[in-house]
């Protein structure tokens, strides 16, 4: 199996601790370029058009690469991590983005030290990782007003209940966009595609 299939076969926390630890030390050299992973430069772009502000919370951060299209694209101020994954967050660490780095479940209660005018996330909403019980979590660390920009894969977007959770978000806007370029090297998942959640959290 690929590491794109490993991963899109993991069943909850528990599981992707394991596929993580082991994938950190080749995820950007290796998954990012052979896919030709854009799906964080797309979440990094919407959420600065959308007037998006930091202090922001960057979910299931990985090795960093949201917040290395962030600071592309110009945005300069705070960006924390949060990552179920130590090792996938000392790979982020090394790139000297981020502020604070945080090793958290986003399925349970954070326990955050500060709330946050934007959340982002890229590639942690999808087949077998997160589910749309985090949302209620994350709202708890947002400060009122604050932007939310996440990537749902397209695959659960309904299947797993993240349609429901939405409609009951005020003013959502859904962005459909594919996660990988046109130089992907795995043609079983070339096509794949996300939708990008953009809401401000009434507070
Ligand atoms: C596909 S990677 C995406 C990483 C990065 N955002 C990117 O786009 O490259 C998914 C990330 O979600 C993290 N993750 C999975 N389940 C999680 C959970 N319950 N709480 C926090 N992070 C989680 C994994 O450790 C992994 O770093």
């Amino acid at each position: 199996m690929t590491d794109l299939q490993n991963a899109y076969a993991l069943n909850g926390p528990d599981d992707c601790a394991r596929l993580y630890a082991d994938w950190a030390a080749s995820y950007d050299a290796g998954f990012a370029a052979d896919m030709d992973y854009r799906l964080p430069a797309h979440v990094a772009a919407a959420f600065l058009s959308h007037g998006g502000t930091g202090p922001i919370l960057d979910v299931g951060a990985g090795t960093g690469l949201l917040a290395q299209n962030l600071r592309a694209f110009g945005y300069t101020a705070q960006i924390d991590a949060l990552d179920l994954s130590p090792q996938m967050l000392d790979r982020a660490r090394e790139k000297r983005l981020y502020s604070g780095l945080f090793a958290a479940d986003v399925t349970q209660a954070l326990g955050l030290p500060r709330r946050y005018n934007g959340i982002t996330s890229s590639g942690t909403f999808t087949h077998g990782h997160v589910g749309p019980q985090a949302l209620d979590h994350l709202e708890a660390i947002a400060l009122p007003g604050a932007l939310f920009a996440l990537s749902i894969n397209a695959g659960v977007f309904a299947a797993n209940g993240f349609d429901a959770a939405l409609a009951r978000r005020p003013n959502v806007t859904l962005l459909e966009t594919p996660i990988y370029g046109s130089a992907s090297k795995d043609p079983a998942h070339a096509a794949d595609r996300a939708i990008i959640a953009l809401w401000r959290h009434p507070g």
